[in-house]
């Protein structure tokens, strides 16, 4: 059951995708092919998913919120292309293909990079745009928009990036230092797109509480993972190279407290995520519950 529910959210989110990206001049030559090739070249796609379940959950329609969604997905494959890049993590590998850089070149890749942030703006506020006459979805949008725009920025994953380029620069110690890298490069996006999809969906203020400490978890558990992944899995399954992140010298939890630690870190979040959730009345959350613990089983 959890499998199919995720997986029609994805199909429709794949549908969706390239329709919505806004027309791209061809006089721009090769910019849009840049830009579609990243976006389809697949990837779990978690973030629009939990848009779109969140807002459902909180009872809106998906159809409603896609256009998020798929703002989300824009932003997310641009922060990957960006981070691939040989001025940040020079990796050659992404969803299973050569990365952008490698394809279209250093130029194009910051360019299509570019394109597709610019292009989840657009859709955004083109939706806001046709909310018209409708007082409270307009309302949800801008809301939904300015949470979007906030966690994709300097006080979210663009200053997490930065930390995680410059880990000896991140004041702090301990467990802080991780802590501040993962909430802002990886968690702040996952935390956004669970708290638009909820706002979309007109979740009052208790459940929108209850679904950020449940997203917090979550993308926090998420990187984690990708850590550990990045030392014990397999570049095929993961579709990017392995072992990067010591070679680079990153600030990660299996760099910092070793693999058992993380297991037990990443086990013990997951929990605080699945019973934050508990304070969801009257809606069934057991998607968001199984999406969580599902992670874990990416390294079990
Ligand atoms: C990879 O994200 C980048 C991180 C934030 C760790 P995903 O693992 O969600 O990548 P795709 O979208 O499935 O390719
Ligand atoms: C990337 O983190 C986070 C963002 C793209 C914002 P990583 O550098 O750990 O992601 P991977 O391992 O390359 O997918
Ligand atoms: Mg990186
Ligand atoms: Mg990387
Ligand atoms: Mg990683």
């Amino acid at each position: 059951m959890f499998s199919e529910t995720y997986e029609s959210y994805s199909k429709q989110i794949e549908e969706e995708l390239v329709r919505r990206l806004p027309a791209v001049d061809t006089r721009s030559g090769i910019l849009e092919e840049a830009m579609r090739y990243s976006l389809e070249a697949g990837g779990k796609r978690l973030r629009p998913v939990m848009l779109l379940a969140v807002c459902e959950i909180a009872g809106g329609s998906a159809e409603d919120a896609m256009p998020f969604a798929c703002a989300m997905e824009y932003i997310h494959t641009y922060s990957l292309i960006h981070d691939d890049h040989p001025s940040m993590d020079n990796d050659d590998l992404r969803r299973g293909k050569p990365t952008n850089h490698k394809v279209y070149g250093d130029d194009m890749a910051i360019l299509a990079g570019d394109g597709l942030l610019n292009s989840a703006f657009e859709i955004m506020l083109g939706e806001i745009l046709h909310a018209g006459n409708d007082p409270a979805r307009r309302e949800r949008c801008i809301r939904a928009a300015a949470e979007i725009a906030e966690a994709a920025g300097v006080r979210g994953m663009i200053a997490g990036q930065a930390s995680d380029c410059r880990p000896e620069l991140v004041q702090g110690s301990g467990e802080d230092r991780l802590l501040y890298i993962h909430r802002n490069k990886t968690g702040a996006i996952i935390r956004a797109s669970v708290r638009a999809g909820a706002i979309l969906g007109g979740a009052g203020e208790a459940e929108l509480e209850a679904f950020t400490t449940y997203a917090e978890n979550v993308g926090l558990t998420f990187q984690i993972v990708d850590d550990i992944l990045d030392v014990i899995g397999s570049i095929r399954e993961l579709g990017k190279n392995t072992g990067m992140d010591a070679e680079r010298g990153k600030l990660t939890y299996p760099a910092v407290y070793g693999l058992e630690y993380s297991y037990d870190r990443a086990r013990e979040v997951t929990e605080q995520a699945v019973q934050a959730l508990e304070q969801v009345q009257g809606s069934n959350t057991d998607f968001l519950k199984e999406l969580a613990q599902n992670l874990l089983k990416r390294i079990s």
